[in-house]
């Protein structure tokens, strides 16, 4: 399933999240950038800080805090994707900020390799989504917070959208080939089994909880919900070479492992227009949790 010999979680970012695309990359880079600045806001970065960006990524998060730092502030940025860190190295020596960045090859719920107290600030956006023990992982960042340090996340929330309403398929009506979308949706569902999966064990609550069962201090939650009636239009091309997320395949993929040629004919001639139209509902939810270390 991956290119370029990268891990998955690399060739995802790269690659799968905007099928190659460049125009759907800039798109979902700038429905990234507020998120990314809400949590930064959320954070109160002092110039000096130490920051860790835990499932740093390529750098979203943890780029835009350096940029709130001072000379004597640094980013720590920490994955389990070997391929990302090295690719963050290779943009920190890029910016000429290398001196200030460190990376870390960690689990969120296992951050042992940074000691207790050793950073002001823990920065997570959608990470949680992909770990199984969440509460050790609130237990983690607290554990490496000083007191009086801040925990600034973002998470979706998939829950709320799980399980979809039966002919749809990526918030398109399918009903007219209702058997074919649940075909392909069951390949989904083999790859990522729902109950089993750590994007759908949790809600916003749990993630409450998680935050104050570590004790963490003045938590703050923004729970929101978007339901749209219209999907950005996309290139049909674009379309079959995306996935949702790392852990399944793209549509392409799903398509040619649950249907015939003639049937991926007949789910093409009704989900294209579609596609290429913008004619879907798009929901969502998140939350933006923030907390103090006590
Ligand atoms: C959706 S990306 C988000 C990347 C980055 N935080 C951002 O805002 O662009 C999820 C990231 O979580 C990382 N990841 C997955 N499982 C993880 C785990 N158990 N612990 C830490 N990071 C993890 C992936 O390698 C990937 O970089």
């Amino acid at each position: 399933m991956t290119r370029d010999n990268q891990d998955p979680w690399a060739d995802w970012i790269l690659e799968r999240r905007h099928g190659g695309d460049t125009e759907q990359r800039r798109r979902t880079l700038a429905y990234l950038r507020p998120i990314r600045d809400r949590v930064l806001d959320h954070a109160q970065i002092d110039a000096d800080d130490v920051v860790l960006d835990v499932g740093a990524g390529d750098g979203l998060i943890g780029f835009g805090a350096l940029d709130r730092l001072s000379d004597q502030g640094r980013v720590i940025f920490s994955d389990v994707s070997t391929d990302l860190l090295d690719r963050g190295r290779m943009i920190a020596d890029e910016l000429d900020v290398a001196d200030r960045c460190q990376f870390v090859e960690a689990s969120a719920n296992d951050l042992a390799a940074l000691d207790d107290d050793a950073v002001d600030v823990v920065t997570v956006r959608s990470v949680l989504i992909y770990v199984a023990d969440k509460p050790r992982a609130f237990r983690e960042f607290r554990r490496v917070l000083r007191p009086g340090g801040r925990l600034s996340i973002f998470e979706p929330i998939n829950s709320f959208n799980y399980p979809a309403p039966p002919g749809t398929l990526a918030g398109y009506d399918l009903t007219a080939v209702r058997d074919l979308a649940e075909k392909v949706k069951a390949v989904f569902a083999r790859h990522q089994p729902p109950d089993a999966d750590p994007m759908l064990n949790f809600d916003e609550r749990d993630l409450l909880q998680y935050a104050q069962d570590a004790e963490f201090s003045d938590v703050h939650m923004r729970y929101e919900v978007d339901i749209e009636v219209a999907k950005e239009p996309m290139a049909w091309e674009t379309f079959l070479r995306t996935s949702a997320n790392p852990t399944i395949p793209t549509f392409e993929e799903a398509m040619r492992e649950a249907l015939t040629e003639s049937e991926i004919g007949q789910l093409t001639h009704q989900l294209k227009p579609l596609v290429e139209a913008g004619q879907g509902v798009s929901r969502g939810a998140h939350v933006y949790l923030w907390a103090r270390s006590a």
